[in-house]
């Protein structure tokens, strides 16, 4: 049965958006994806992800969101009522090697969004922030409410910066948005530029882990069933007008952590998959990198307040989940 009209997911090939998508078409609702399957990872795992959409109720575009005529004329033609943009260039490390690209694809591209969701009159916009906009902050664990205005590499301005514009359409044109904070998102069909899938990768094939900071960082990594529940419930979950109080904004336009508040340090990380893959540690420590933000914590208290929903997987079972995915689809 579909219970709403279309709902339209950019970044439909990526790792959360895939996700994302096979759960809604799971639950009956349909789905209209666009992704342009750039080759910022391997793109045979994209459309691997894209095969196991197949559904009556998926339709999927290969488009880019920078191309604003195409995008119109989807949602010209298919009307979303909700619109989840996932849609972006990913990664950290990768925006100090090229900035441009994440202003390309992170500003203009959801500059489009913006637009076309005011002209086609949506009832809601969920968009993807993430952690990094906490930047330098040291004040842990991070609270939507706390300052995010120190951001150490070009993605993160990016992400934060699609925070203020999401806002001032909310207040312009009374737009409901909300932006979803993604703390280090692990799990089945992962991003291979992250490094579960890059340390599963090493170790398999007995080689050795150079380990930045020594793995002393510190992540709160969130297991993608819990991301994608949470990212589910935030759509229907539309914002209101609110009284100015110091933690939201009076216009329709809202901000939750989606973490599971229970930080890693990432050497107990790495030692859990040496385990799953039943390997011997080959570690070599190594300075800390440009741009990484060395402990992520997040508070997901307002998330589960409003969102009604507690993340559920630990660590080991979520690394388990994935050395298992990881195993049988590389056949090994
Ligand atoms: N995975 C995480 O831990 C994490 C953490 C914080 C934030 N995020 C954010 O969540 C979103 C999804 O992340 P992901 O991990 O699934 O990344 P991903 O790279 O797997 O997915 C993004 C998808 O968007 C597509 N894409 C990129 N630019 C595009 C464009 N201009 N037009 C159309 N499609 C485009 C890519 O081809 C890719 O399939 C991103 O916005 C990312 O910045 C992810």
């Amino acid at each position: 049965m579909t219970k709403y009209k279309a709902i339209l997911v950019t970044g439909c090939a990526g790792f959360i958006g895939f996700s994302l998508c096979q759960n809604l078409l799971k639950n009956g609702y349909k789905v209209i994806g666009i992704d342009n399957l750039n080759n910022y990872y391997n793109v045979k795992l994209k459309r691997d992800r894209l095969k196991n959409l197949i559904n009556k109720n998926f339709t999927f575009y290969r488009s880019d969101i920078k191309n604003l005529n195409k995008l119109d004329k989807i949602f010209k033609q298919y009307l979303p009522k909700y619109v989840v943009n996932l849609a972006a260039q990913a990664g950290v490390r990768y925006s100090i090697e090229n900035p441009k690209a994440y202003l390309e694809s992170n500003i203009d591209g959801f500059l489009n969004i913006l637009n076309l969701s005011v002209k086609y009159k949506i009832k809601h916009l969920t968009y993807a922030s993430s952690s990094s906009v906490y930047g330098a902050n040291n004040d842990f664990p991070f609270s939507v409410d706390k300052v995010a205005d120190h951001p150490l590499a070009m993605y993160a301005v990016t992400k934060r910066t699609n925070e203020l514009m999401a806002h001032s359409y909310s207040n312009l044109y009374k737009l409901p948005t909300t932006g979803l904070r993604y703390f280090t998102v692990y799990g089945p069909w992962g991003r291979p530029d992250m490094a579960l899938y890059k340390f599963a990768r090493l170790i398999s094939k007995n080689k050795t882990l150079p380990l930045f900071n020594s793995g002393k960082h510190v992540r709160d990594f969130t297991y993608i069933d819990d991301v994608v529940e949470i990212t589910k419930r935030a759509i229907f979950k539309i914002p209101k007008k609110n009284k100015l109080s110091n933690s939201t904004s009076i216009v329709p336009w809202e901000i939750y952590n989606v973490c599971g508040s229970k930080p890693i340090k990432l050497k107990n990380f790495v030692n859990e998959i040496f385990k799953n893959l039943k390997k011997k540690a080959k570690i070599k420590n190594l300075e800390l990198q440009a741009g990484d933000v060395i402990k992520t914590h997040g508070c997901n208290k307002k998330t589960i307040r409003k969102l009604k929903f507690v993340p559920k997987i630990n660590y080991k079972k979520g690394i388990k989940y994935f050395i298992n995915w990881y195993r049988s689809y590389y056949k090994i």
